[in-house]
Order: structure tokens, then C-alpha cells, then sequence
């Protein structure tokens, strides 16, 4: 290690993944490094095509801000490849950002598919012929680093490579406010010497733009497991606020006046107490799914019920909302048109894994209704995508998928058309061109009743209710 420079000039760093979280991680790094070189490769070619793409509206994921760094950065101390070989060789620090799901089926189901990570590892012990520094940015479970360390020891036992974990903590959608600007850095790593110096390396090469007083070190496995933990107390948050927004439905309080209240508590704080149809995106539940697995497996089961728990309310939160839309139509949706709004998992993203949006459409649509389904970045090929994997692991054959596809149509929502003859609209993503579209123009084409299912509570109730719509927003009487 002692070859190592604590000097950032001629540093050469390689993220394998060019995702949601190696992408951004990578452009926000070189951004603020110019001395550094970074390189982004990746197994898929046309991925890394687009990520070179000249025209910046190609780049293969929607992030804000992303698109302006990459211009500014790339052909700099930015590049993509698919040229992962090579530059595995020449970096000395690699970062592992490759995705990491849940295992879906099996004795291992809900724990987390390290595959992928494995993988990676692999391939990057057989290809180097120098030390390395190698990063855990993917989320793992605690322990995964003992696994890497063993992959190296095995396939390449001359060389050395240091272990770091160095969690993500950025939200799709907000990724670039968050890497610039983090509440902490989390770096763990084992205590040696060796170790220590492949820390305060990744340490120096952060303090070009953190404070030092945000950079966090921990040992490895605190750093693993604070990811997992972090998510988890997210995800707590919000089944908490779900939870109660049920209450205030029979009760008559208001759950956003309730957030307004407990929020305000310093202790508690006002973040991640927005109600809403359930958390989805390709994170929370996963690393809730993988903490309780853990717990499991080390005998724990009253904390993994805990956290079983959250992931109850989650689901339990979309099953009332689809079950109030039944509701107002007394339990029939048949060839009832219903424009759905909203299909990412959150605004500002073209993400759509796991979100709430696909279970609340399909249900609907199996029961019979007629979708006309939008979203501002998630593109109808994503979305038939979703769809179709959705009723093919409920177990519905080819030909019924086919025909519940038949019920859908992708119109757009500036063309007051789409909604001739809907009997609702079901907002599942908060997105700001929502709040804006006309609904007196849109009231008068609609059949009457006219309902509308605001489950991110983004739009005027009364306004809505005095052009004559029906309203119902989530924790609301
Ligand atoms: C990341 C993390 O790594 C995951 O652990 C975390 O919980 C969520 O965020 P993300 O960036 O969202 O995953 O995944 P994705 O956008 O799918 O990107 C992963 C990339 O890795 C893909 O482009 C895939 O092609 C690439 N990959 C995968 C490789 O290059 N090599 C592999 O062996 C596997
Ligand atoms: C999350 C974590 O925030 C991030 O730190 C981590 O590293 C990756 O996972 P992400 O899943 O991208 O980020 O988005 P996030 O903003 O956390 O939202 C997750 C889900 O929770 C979304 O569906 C969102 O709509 C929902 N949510 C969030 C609420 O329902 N209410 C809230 O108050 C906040």
C-alpha cells in the first residue's frame, strides 16, 4: 500500500456499474476532483453508448442537474467504457456499484442477491496485477466484506487489496443536492495500517468539497450495516405517518396537519412524514427485506417482526387506497375508463422499480377497468415492462397479460381528449405538472360522477370540490 500516493494527481478511479448510483456518484466526484481521473464501465454496451451520447437528452436514466456535470466533466476526468479490463488494471481505487436485488425465490428469498457483487469481484481479482483499494458502494449485508476479502485472497493471494465501505446515500431525483451536499460521508474499514491508509486516501479524495467533520469512520461492518439501518428508519417513518393517516380517515383529523404538529418536536423532526400510497423505488423495501432476513438468520425473529412490520403498513397503505377506489364505485370498475397520473416511483426520476403505481394500475385493470396511464419521464415501453413481470409472478398466462395490455392507452395529459368519458383520476406520483393541468376543462369532459384519488396530496381539494369533483385524498375524512 505504502505504493500508494496520498497526493490525489495521477489517482485513477473506476467505478464498475454505470447506474441510478454509479453514474452520479462518479460525476460528482470527478466534478469536484480534476485531478483525478475517473472511469465508469459497464457490462452493458448500449448503456455505456448512451452515457457517451453527444445529445445530453439521451443519457440513459433522468436526474436532474446530472446531465450538466456530465457535460462539463466527461472527456475531461469523466469516461465511460465498456472497456472494464483495462481499466480495472490501471485504477487503484475501484468502486463495486453493481445492483444488488432481492433474491426473489427460494431458501434465500428476500435476502440480498449478491450475485452480481460477486461477480464483479471475481473478475476484478483475476484482471489486476497491481494493489488495490476496493470500494463497497453497492448496499450489501453486513459481513459482505469478509466475502470480498476471501475472492481476493483466493484468486489473486500475491497482491493486496483493502476493503473500504463507503454506503450511497442519495435519493433518485435529489442524487446530485445529495452528493454535493451530504448530511455525512460513511467510509468503514478494517484498523491495520494498510487499511488505514486506503481510508484516509478515499477520505482525501472526499475532503475536496466535504467538510471533515461530516466524514464518518467506522469499521467495516458499522458501515455496512448503517446503510441497511439508515433505509430502514426511512422506511419506519413513513409506514409510521401511513399508519395514522388510516386513523385520521375514520377520525376526521387531518394527517397533514398531524406531520405539521409531531414534525415540529426537534426530536422528532418533519422529514419522511409525508403520507402517501407507500414507499417503493429499488431501496427501501429491499434493504428492509435484507434486514429482516438478517435478523433471521442470526436468530432475531423479534427484530425482524419489528421491521416485518413496517413493510406490513406499506403494503397494507396501497391495498387501502386501491380499496377506497372500489369503494366509490361500489366494488365494480368494469370498463370503467380511469386516467391513471403518475408512474415513477417518486418525482423527478424515470425510476419505476417497485413502485406503487404497478400494483394500484393492475389491480385495476384485472378488475375490469380501462387505464389510460402517464408519467412524465417513465417511458410506455417501462411501464408494459412493469406491467407484464407484475402479472407474470402473480401467475397469469401470456394471453391474459396480452389482454389486460389491450386495456391500457398512453395518451397525453395536455391533450384535453384523454379524459373524454373517465370516471377518475388516481394521482400515484407527485409530479408538478399535475398540480397545474385544467381541471375545469377537464371536469367537463369527464362522465359524472367525476372522481378524483389524490394519493400523493398534491392537489386543492376545495378548489376540485367546488368545480364538482369527488374527492378523496389520503388521510382526510
Ligand atoms: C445501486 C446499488 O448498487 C444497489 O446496491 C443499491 O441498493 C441501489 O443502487 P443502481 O445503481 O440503482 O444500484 O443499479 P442500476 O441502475 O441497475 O445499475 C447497476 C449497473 O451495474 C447496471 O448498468 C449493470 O449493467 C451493471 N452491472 C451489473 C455490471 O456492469 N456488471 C455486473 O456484473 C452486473
Ligand atoms: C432512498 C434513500 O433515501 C437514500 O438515502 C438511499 O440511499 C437510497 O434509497 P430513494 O429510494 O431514491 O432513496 O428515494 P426516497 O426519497 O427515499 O423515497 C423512497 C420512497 O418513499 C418514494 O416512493 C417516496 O415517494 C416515498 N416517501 C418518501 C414517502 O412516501 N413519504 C416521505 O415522506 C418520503
Amino acid at each position: 500500500m505504502g505504493k500508494f500516493n496520498l497526493l490525489l494527481k495521477n489517482l485513477k478511479i473506476c467505478s464498475v456499474g454505470a447506474g441510478y448510483v454509479g453514474v452520479p456518484t462518479m460525476a460528482v466526484f470527478a466534478d469536484y476532483c480534476p485531478d483525478v481521473e475517473f472511469n465508469v464501465v459497464d457490462i452493458n454496451k448500449e448503456k455505456i453508448d448512451k452515457w457517451n451520447s453527444d445529445d445530453l437528452s439521451k443519457l440513459p436514466i433522468y436526474e436532474p442537474g446530472l446531465d450538466d456535470i456530465i457535460n462539463k466533466v466527461r472527456g475531461k476526468n469523466l469516461f465511460f467504457s465498456t472497456e472494464i479490463e483495462n481499466n480495472i488494471r490501471k485504477s487503484q481505487i475501484i468502486f463495486i456499484s453493481v445492483n444488488t436485488p432481492s433474491v426473489v425465490t427460494g431458501k434465500f428469498e428476500n435476502s440480498s442477491d449478491l450475485s452480481n457483487f460477486k461477480k464483479c469481484a471475481e473478475f476484478i481479482a483475476k484482471c489486476s496485477e497491481s494493489d488495490k483499494i476496493i470500494v463497497e458502494k453497492s448496499t450489501v449485508p453486513v459481513k459482505s466484506a469478509d466475502i470480498l476479502k476471501k475472492i481476493f485472497k483466493t484468486i489473486k493471494p500475491d497482491l493486496k487489496f483493502q476493503i473500504l465501505s463507503n454506503p450511497e446515500f442519495l435519493a433518485e431525483g435529489s442524487a446530485i443536492d445529495n452528493l454535493r451536499f451530504p448530511d455525512r460521508v460513511l467510509i468503514g474499514s478494517d484498523k491495520d495500517t494498510s487499511s488505514i491508509f486506503a481510508r484516509d486516501l478515499l477520505v482525501n479524495v472526499y475532503k475536496n468539497w466535504i467538510p471533515k467533520q461530516k466524514i464518518i469512520t467506522t469499521n467495516l461492518y458499522s458501515s455496512e450495516l448503517s446503510k441497511l439501518v439508515s433505509n430502514a428508519f426511512l422506511a419506519q417513518r413513513i409506514s409510521s405517518i401511513n399508519s395514522i393517516s388510516a386513523l385520521c380517515e375514520v377520525t376526521g383529523a387531518d394527517i397533514s396537519e398531524i406531520a405539521k404538529a409531531v414534525g415540529a418536536d426537534s426530536r422528532i423532526g418533519g422529514k419522511y412524514l409525508k403520507s402517501s400510497i407507500g414507499f417503493g423505488g429499488s431501496c427501501l423495501k429491499k434493504d428492509l427485506l435484507n434486514l429482516i432476513y438478517l435478523s433471521n438468520y442470526y436468530g432475531l425473529k423479534e427484530v425482524a417482526d419489528y421491521w416485518l412490520g413496517v413493510l406490513k403498513i406499506n403494503q397494507f397503505q396501497s391495498k387501502r387506497f386501491i380499496n377506497k377506489i372500489l369503494k366509490c364505485f361500489n366494488g365494480n370498475v368494469n370498463n370503467k375508463h380511469i386516467n391513471i397520473l403518475g408512474w415513477a416511483f417518486k418525482q423527478n426520476t424515470d425510476d419505476s422499480r417497485d413502485s406503487p403505481s404497478i400494483a394500484i394500475a393492475a389491480h385495476l385493470i384485472t378488475k375490469g377497468a380501462i387505464l389510460n396511464i402517464h408519467d412524465v419521464k417513465v417511458s410506455k415501453f417501462n411501464i408494459i415492462s412493469d406491467l407484464s413481470s407484475f402479472w407474470k409472478n402473480k401467475g397469469f398466462c401470456s394471453e391474459k397479460v396480452s389482454e389486460f395490455l389491450d386495456r391500457i392507452t398512453f395518451k397525453k395529459t395536455n391533450d384535453i381528449d384523454t379524459f373524454n368519458n373517465s370516471s377518475a383520476i388516481v394521482i400515484l406520483t407527485e409530479w408538478k405538472e399535475y398540480k397545474v393541468l385544467n381541471f375545469n376543462k377537464i371536469y367537463a369532459v369527464m362522465s359524472k360522477p367525476s372522481f378524483i384519488f389524490d394519493g400523493r396530496k398534491i392537489l386543492n381539494k376545495s378548489k376540485l370540490k367546488s368545480i364538482g369533483y369527488k374527492c378523496f385524498e389520503i388521510g382526510k375524512n
